[in-house]
């Protein structure tokens, strides 16, 4: 069954390169996303959709497994049925990308759907906002955020070349990377959410107490479950328990796309890996022009707990 699934995908990516990037309104969109703009902003949610926003390797994939365990009473047997991308459609995603298109997900499922974007909050189709969805945002703080991103860029072939560390960090903090700048991503939904009812996380929060983040994200969803089922909704999405479920640690990518070797999509799952990678001088360079470029807008931010 995995294998067919993995063969599935590598004949859909019927040439394996790492995508170049093409600008939409000024945001950096891997090539497939950018031709088929117009498509991807037009789609049209239903009011019942649930939308799960992020800047990449902000903790996406753990609130997903959260999100559809809580919708299914947690029932682990109902979240094991097929791997995340195909769960929860990845809007923007499109053909030849190594996971199945959004649009074409979205076309075949009935609504109420769980839906994953990266895109910015401008770039989010209008149709979020007139329907007045529900949308769950999960920020990361930047030096974990860079760092994990690194890491994924290196092993999935077919995200751009991340080339070395030191130039790494400065496209990161020109919003040079897939999907632009963290820092206008995560700024741009903090001032929205309270108008457009957005449910803002925090990474750390979810690493500090999961058992409250889930209930948070049960009282937004306007669920109502036994203390038992949440135990167990945390005991599934721990990371030892995610990082060993085919089904949610991405493990359905061939080796050829996500190259293990390098990293694992499950990586290390944890608050404040930064210091094993940012030497003083990029710290001290970081940390000057993150002031500048976050001081318009006071994010509670942590790198530590
Ligand atoms: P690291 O690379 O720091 O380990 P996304 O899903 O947005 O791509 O984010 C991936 C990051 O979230 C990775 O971070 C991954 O290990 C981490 N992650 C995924 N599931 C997790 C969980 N259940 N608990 C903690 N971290 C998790």
């Amino acid at each position: 069954e995995e294998m067919s699934y993995s063969e599935s995908i590598m004949a859909a990516t019927n040439s394996l390169y790492r995508f170049p990037l093409i600008k939409i309104n000024g945001i950096p969109l891997m090539c497939h996303i950018a031709n088929n703009w117009n498509s991807i902003s037009a789609f049209l949610p239903d009011p019942s959709d649930l939308l799960i926003a992020t800047y990449p390797k902000a903790g996406t994939t753990w609130v997903q497994e959260i999100v559809d365990l809580l919708l299914h009473n947690g029932d682990a047997e109902v979240a094991r049925r097929a791997p995340t991308p195909q769960r929860i459609p990845f809007l923007e995603i499109h053909s030849p990308a190594p996971i199945p298109a959004g649009l074409d997900l979205l076309e075949k499922m009935d609504p109420p759907r769980v839906i994953k974007t990266h895109l910015p909050i401008q770039l989010v189709p209008k149709g979020f906002w007139e329907n007045k969805c529900k949308v769950i945002y999960v920020a990361r703080n930047a030096k974990d955020n860079i760092v994990s991103y690194y890491h994924f860029d290196q092993m999935n072939k077919t995200q751009p070349e991340p080339g070395p560390w030191d130039g790494y960090i400065h496209k990161f903090m020109n919003g040079e990377l897939p999907w632009g700048s963290w820092y206008n991503h995560v700024k741009d939904y903090w001032l929205e959410r309270e108008k457009k009812n957005i449910l803002y996380l925090f990474y750390e929060d979810l690493k500090e107490n999961p058992r409250r983040e889930v209930e948070r994200i049960m009282h937004y969803l306007d669920l109502s479950l036994s203390d038992d089922v949440i135990s167990r909704i945390v005991e599934l999405t721990s990371f030892k328990s995610m990082k060993e479920n085919p089904m949610a640690n991405y493990s359905c990518i061939p080796e050829e796309i996500f190259d293990k070797s390098i990293s694992l999509f499950m990586r290390k799952g944890v608050v404040g890996d930064w210091i094993n990678h940012f030497s003083p001088a990029q710290n001290q360079l970081f940390d000057e022009d993150y002031k500048r470029q976050m001081k318009d807008v006071n994010i509670p931010f942590r790198t530590k707990i």
